[in-house]
């Protein structure tokens, strides 16, 4: 492959060093500005979250006449999902953490949907028992972020398909075959369930519309790597008579190992951090952890460490830094070499142990409500 394309970016494929503005341009998105962030900060109120002013969200479809049509009195609903392979790890509350911020600051409505059916199709060593059942594990742990139990509505696809079907039969007959095969790079022995899963993929982006009877607009955070779905969402939406979702994209979080994302496909279970992980776990991987630091410490004291490659510093970057103060004094202290690694693992350390001992008892007083947010019937008579 040429030069600047020595990455792969796909929703099932994440591989090389990610070079981020290129991406933008391959896919067509647009660049999340200053001015955008500072419409949605007049929006929001308060402080922006430190996912969008520490570039980790850093691109976007029509985000402006979302927020535009908020501000003249036009509601709109997140949508985000999750594929459940396995347990949640740190950088899949990425979409999550701002979904959860955005209907805390607007009071807006949230869909999750947890595609058990989509990992079963893409991921031959699970059994339907095993996504199913990582889908409830993995829900229970986005909904202890906070999410509102009166606002969040959960399409489980394979118990929502009742809800989930009217509007799929619909979606499926504007996708030709070929634009899936050249969007997600499929091979003649792609299984058909995975053909068909880019239309329930789209559905929950025009449901709302569906089940009010008028246009209810749609933002979805979510990774790049997700965005191929909806460039095909988008293209469709308009002959169904729906609006085009608007989409605002995160980078991938950088593996523990030094990954450019944190996937643990391939048996790299030691690349992220998953939210069951026990402390002993989260110590070891955190301690052997990928850090951008020099051979020694002598070095590093001279010339400093590099941030932007390091594992560590994504991880404060993403969720652990608690201030805009603590993040700059870690990053400047890193590339002055003030900061070793060492140190810098300890501190970080204290804060994910916090966080974990926070989730769970979080996690666990969900449990008595998640059942009742999974959406199971259509909205009307079709
Ligand atoms: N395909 C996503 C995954 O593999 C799951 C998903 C479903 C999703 N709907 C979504 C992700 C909407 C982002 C936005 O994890």
């Amino acid at each position: 492959m040429p030069e600047p394309d020595e990455f792969v970016v796909t929703p099932y494929e994440v591989r090389g060093r990610i070079d981020y503005v290129r991406l933008r341009e391959l896919f067509g998105t647009q660049e999340l500005t200053a001015e955008l962030l500072a419409k949605l900060h007049h929006l929001t109120g308060g402080d922006l979250h430190p996912l969008l002013t520490r570039g980790i969200y850093y691109s976007h479809r029509d985000l402006a006449p979302i927020l535009d049509g908020f501000a003249n009195g036009k509601p709109f609903f997140l949508y985000s999902g999750r594929g459940p392979s396995g347990p949640l790890h740190t950088s899949h509350l990425v979409p999550f953490d701002l979904c959860q911020w955005l209907q805390r600051r607007l009071g807006v409505p949230m869909y999750i949907q947890i595609t058990d059916d989509e990992k079963y199709w893409a991921r031959s060593g699970l059994t339907r028992e095993e996504t199913a059942s990582w889908g409830l594990e993995n829900l229970y742990d986005i909904l202890a972020l906070g999410f509102d139990p009166k606002r969040t509505h959960v399409f489980f696809d394979s118990r929502s398909i009742a809800a989930l079907y009217p509007l799929a039969i619909r979606v499926a007959r504007k996708i030709p075959y070929s634009t899936v095969k050249a969007v997600f790079g499929f091979e003649p022995s792609t299984n058909i369930g995975l053909v068909f899963y880019t239309a329930l993929q789209s559905v929950p982006c025009f449901w709302p519309s569906w089940a009010e009877g008028h246009a209810v607009p749609c933002l979805i955070p979510c990774g790049i790597d997700q965005d191929p779905h909806f460039r095909v969402t988008r293209d469709i939406a308009e002959g169904l008579g729906y609006p085009k979702p608007s989409l605002v994209h995160s980078q991938m979080v950088t593996g523990l190992l030094g990954d450019a994302a944190m996937s643990t496909s391939g048996d790299r279970p030691d690349n992220a951090l998953f939210l069951n992980d026990p402390p002993e776990t989260v110590e070891r991987k955190v301690r052997n952890a990928f850090t951008g630091g020099r051979a020694t410490v002598e070095e590093q004291r001279r010339l400093g460490a590099t941030p932007e490659v390091c594992a560590i510093w994504a991880l404060w970057r993403t969720r652990f830094a608690e201030s805009e103060d603590k993040f700059q004094e870690v990053t400047a202290g890193c590339r002055s070499g003030a900061l070793l690694c060492g140190e810098c693992k300890g501190q970080l350390l204290e804060r994910v142990h916090k966080f974990y001992r926070y989730h769970n008892e979080a996690r666990e007083r969900v449990k008595s409500w998640a059942e009742s947010t999974i959406v199971t019937a259509a909205p009307k008579p079709v």
